[in-house]
C-alpha cells in the first residue's frame, strides 16, 4: 500500500513528527510504501477563493500544492498529524486543507488515519482530532483509527508515553488486504 503521511507541526522531531515516524516504522515494516510531507517545510499559500480550480481543475497559485495534491490521489492511505492550537489543527494544516478544493472530490475511498498532539487531556485534543477526522469523512474516507499524544508539551515528551508503540502498532496494521 501506498501510505501519505502528512504532519502539520511546525516543529522539527516535536511531538507530532515522533509520533508520525512511529507510525511509519511500523507501517514500512509491514511492508507499505510510505512517504512523509511535512508542511513546514513545504511552500502552501492560502486560497484565494478565486474559484478557477472550479473551472481548470488546478490551482492558479505556483507552490508545492500541486505536487502534494497529486501524491494523495495516488496514495491507498492517507495519515493527517497536528498539534492541537487554539483547541483544533495548526494553522499550517487548515491552510493546507482549503488548498484540496481543486481535488476535494478525487480524494475519497481511502484508509486514512487521524494523529494529534497536546498538554491536554483527551478532552481538550478532541475537537482538534474531530476536525481532522470530519474532514477525512467529508472526502470520502474512513478514518480507522486516532492516536491521541495526549498531555506532551515540550520536544520529545511523547517518547516516554504509550502513544508510541500506538502508532507503531497502528501502522503495522496496515496490510494491502
Ligand atoms: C500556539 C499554540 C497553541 C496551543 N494550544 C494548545 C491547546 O489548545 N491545547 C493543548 O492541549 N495544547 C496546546 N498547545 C501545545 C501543543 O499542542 C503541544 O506542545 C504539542 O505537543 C506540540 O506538538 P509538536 O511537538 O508536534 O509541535 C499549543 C501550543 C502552541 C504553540
Amino acid at each position: 500500500m501506498q501510505v501519505l503521511v502528512i504532519n502539520g507541526s511546525p516543529r522539527t522531531k516535536g511531538n507530532s513528527d515522533l509520533l508520525c515516524d512511529e507510525f511509519i516504522r511500523g507501517a514500512k515494516e509491514s511492508g507499505n510504501q510510505v512517504e512523509k510531507i511535512s508542511l513546514r517545510e513545504k511552500e502552501v499559500y492560502p486560497c484565494r477563493a478565486c474559484y478557477a480550480c472550479f473551472k481548470t481543475g488546478f490551482c492558479v497559485q505556483k507552490d508545492d500544492m500541486a505536487d502534494i495534491l497529486n501524491k494523495m490521489e495516488k496514495a491507498d492511505v492517507l495519515v493527517l498529524a497536528s498539534p492541537t492550537y487554539f483547541l483544533t489543527m495548526s494553522g499550517q494544516m487548515k491552510t493546507f486543507i482549503d488548498r484540496l478544493l481543486p481535488k476535494w472530490q478525487k480524494l475519497g475511498g481511502k484508509d486514512a488515519y487521524v494523529i494529534v498532539t497536546g498538554h491536554d487531556g483527551k478532552k481538550g485534543l478532541k475537537r482538534c482530532a474531530e476536525d481532522m477526522t470530519v474532514i477525512l469523512e467529508n472526502l470520502g474516507d474512513r478514518v480507522k483509527q486516532i492516536i491521541w499524544g495526549e498531555h506532551v508539551w515540550q520536544k520529545g515528551e511523547v517518547l516516554k508515553t504509550r502513544a508510541m508503540e500506538e502508532a507503531y502498532l497502528t501502522g503495522e496494521k496496515i496490510t494491502a488486504v
